[in-house]
């Protein structure tokens, strides 16, 4: 053994080949998952795209820097899946441009937050929350109730989107800033264009209770409402387990 090291040692080529060949295993064993990731990434036929209030929603999540204190992925553990719900699928991820899984958790994670609070809960705790959680240190967010939000770029923002692979068609893309205002106003004409255009599921509501103008607030917590509901993929996989 030790006298084969030896001889290969003093053989220039031989030794470069044989450091190429031992690299590479590592490399290898990084890249081949790869080769399989059409079976790695799940499918997820129902899964729907973001509508352009919660691309602006998500837009201010990341302008306000809710990812440095909350974390959007549920990962494979017994206690994170008893306390948030199934663990996150990476088709789940597929549409966001970034992704926001994050790495720090000063708050819960917010993977499954769609729906276990209502949009009053969601307002008020946003506009201070220690209105609704005494304890919570999590900084206070009013200006987003007194912002109107910016509608007029956000079929630049789907165009761009769909840049990335977001299958966002002609006719959403077209109608952004509309469906924007009809998400946020149930009782607007504007409403029934949305649903057309995303499913009866989508969730069209008066976000931040105010009737009036679309804020910020009511993007933001349509965005949150829907984060964990674009897909059941993750429902179902925990469900095959089960059985
Ligand atoms: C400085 C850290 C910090 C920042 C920044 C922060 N949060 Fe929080 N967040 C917390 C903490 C701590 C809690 C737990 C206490 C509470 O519920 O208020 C929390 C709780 C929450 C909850 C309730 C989660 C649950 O399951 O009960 C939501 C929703 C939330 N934050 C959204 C946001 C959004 C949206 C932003 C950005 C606009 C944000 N947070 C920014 C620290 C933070």
């Amino acid at each position: 053994m030790f006298n084969f090291h030896y001889r290969l040692e003093r053989n220039a080529i031989g030794f470069v080949l044989a450091i190429i060949l031992v690299a590479s295993i590592g490399g290898f064993i990084e890249i081949a998952p790869l080769f399989t990731i059409d079976e790695t990434v799940e499918k997820a036929p129902d899964m729907r795209v973001y509508t352009p209030l919660e691309v602006a929603g998500r837009n201010i999540y990341m302008r306000e820097g809710c990812y440095a204190c909350h974390s959007q992925m549920i990962r494979t553990l017994r206690d994170e899946v008893e306390r948030y719900g199934p663990y996150s699928l990476a088709v789940e991820s597929q549409y966001d441009h970034p992704m926001l899984w994050g790495s720090k958790r000063t708050g819960p994670d917010l993977a499954r937050v769609g729906g276990k609070y209502s949009d009053a809960w969601m307002t008020a705790h946003l506009n201070n929350p220690r209105d609704v959680v005494p304890e919570s240190n999590m900084p206070a967010f009013r200006w987003l109730l007194r912002n109107t939000l910016k509608t007029s770029d956000l079929g630049e923002h789907l165009a761009t989107l769909r840049t990335v692979g977001v299958p966002y068609t002609d006719e959403m893309i077209a109608n952004a800033s509309n469906d924007a205002l009809g998400q946020a106003n149930p009782d607007s004409n504007l409403a029934a264009g949305v649903t057309e255009r995303y499913g009866e599921k989508t969730n069209i509501s008066l976000f931040d209770g105010n009737p009036g103008a679309v804020t910020e607030m009511d993007a933001l917590v349509a965005y949150l409402q829907v984060l964990g509901r674009l897909t059941d993929a993750a429902h179902k996989s925990a469900q095959n387990e089960v059985e």
